[in-house]
């Protein structure tokens, strides 16, 4: 096998502490194009010569030198990610958090202002209002349906208008191209989180939006094994959110970068089976005694269903809804104790269903006052549908409901 590889670097006989202190360092001769990409789990590249390191510094397309700056794996993520997006640019960060925070380093300084949907992720909101103001980066929080809201917010210093296509948990669907438009006059760049969508269901940068955003660790790992976030669209942007991504080290890792790749290749039919899964449980739901509002874009009783039906044009909506217990916040215990299949996890996207109380996990972060002025009441409950057989989850759901 070993004439098969030229060695990389070490050349020659040694003696065994050098051989096996150099093990690996191998460049395999071309093979061909593999179709599973290999995991460079290596910090590091060696180089012949200082001009050589020297150009791959200089144009970063022509190689890698150093894994915080980028790796072959992050490369092949970022790439297709791009392709998905139809965007300029791509690139990946450690975490969804990390891929927020570097967009928005890539255009805000200290004294300028964001204005952004009150209906917000947990985290954001706690970045957005505990994080940045330590930089000088404040933020006012706003119903952006509501356009007299976004320009009376505006401050002479407000840089970006941040908004999500849907909003967790409480399912509000933004309008992507009002709001690019309403950036776009007011001279703001628009950043919107599609996590919960995914570019199989909508693409905000088609609809003029400056900045895509996703977490990856969400429906594009999709396994609950994978960390990360993206940046997406607007070439200038996004190199600058690689910069502040290089220096504040948020960099995503080989294997993460990796899993992520391997779970884009079944993201398109995922995404079906979830939303198909989603809309037929959300039928059954909004039937249930035991169940109050139920909130999924796909359902016609959804206030923004049109907006919906504009913006997802696949028909898909993806694979989050919500729902409230009619009996209340002592029915939350009985309900999820009796769960059999559904499992309650913290998290969303996963191929098997999973439950989530968005009070005690993704806004926590925020005041009992502050969640109920956007709906997220006691009784929410988040729901994350898998790609099961829809019989057992609609089985569980009604075993359970029978024990309240
Ligand atoms: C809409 C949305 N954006 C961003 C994030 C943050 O992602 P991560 O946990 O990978 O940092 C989450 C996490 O739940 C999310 O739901």
């Amino acid at each position: 096998m070993l004439n098969e590889m030229d060695p990389a670097s070490l050349q020659g006989t040694h003696r065994p502490a050098t051989e096996a202190a150099h093990a690996g360092e191998i460049a395999p001769r071309d093979l061909g194009t593999s179709v599973a990409q290999p995991i460079y789990q290596t910090t590091v590249h060696s180089f012949k010569s200082l001009k050589e390191l020297d150009r791959v510094q200089t144009n970063p397309d022509e190689g890698w030198f150093y894994y915080r700056n980028a790796s072959p794996n992050r490369t092949a993520f970022e790439t297709t990610m791009a392709r998905l997006e139809e965007a300029e640019a791509a690139v990946a960060a450690g975490s969804g958090m990390g891929a927020i925070f570097i967009a928005l380093s890539a255009v805000l300084k200290s004294g300028d202002h964001i204005i952004a949907d009150e209906k917000i992720y947990g985290g954001t909101f706690g970045l957005l209002t505990q994080q940045l103001p330590k930089f000088g980066i404040e933020t006012t929080l706003v119903n952006t349906a509501d356009e007299l809201a976004v320009r009376a917010a505006r401050r002479p210093t407000t840089r970006v208008l941040y908004f999500e296509t849907l909003t967790n948990p409480t399912m509000q669907v933004s309008d992507v191209p009002a709001l690019a438009d309403l950036a776009r006059q007011l001279n703001l760049y628009s950043f919107v989180d599609a996590t919960f969508s995914t570019p199989v269901v909508c693409r905000p940068l088609q609809w003029g939006a400056d900045i895509v955003l996703h977490a990856s660790t969400k429906y594009i790992g999709g396994h609950s094994d994978a960390f990360g976030g993206i940046v997406a669209g607007r070439a200038d942007i996004v190199k600058a959110a690689d910069l502040a991504g290089r220096m504040m080290g948020v960099t995503q890792g080989a294997f993460d970068a990796w899993l992520n790749v391997r779970s884009l290749k079944t993201l398109p039919l995922r995404m079906t089976a979830h939303s198909q899964n989603a809309l037929k449980v959300a039928e059954w739901l909004e039937k249930q005694p035991a169940v109050g509002k139920v909130l999924y874009p796909g359902l016609p009783s959804h206030p923004q269903h049109e907006l919906a039906r504009k913006l997802m044009p696949t028909g898909l909506y993806g694979g989050m809804l919500a729902f409230e217990l009619a009996g209340g916040p002592q029915a939350l215990d009985p309900f999820i104790g009796a769960l059999k299949v559904v499992q309650l996890v913290p998290s969303l996207a996963d191929v098997t269903t999973t439950l989530s109380h968005p009070g005690l996990t993704s806004h926590r972060s925020l005041s009992a006052e502050q969640r109920a002025n956007i709906g997220v009441k006691d009784e929410l409950l988040r729901l994350s549908v898998g790609i099961e057989d829809l019989a057992d989850i609609l089985d569980d759901f009604e075993q359970a409901f029978r024990q309240l």
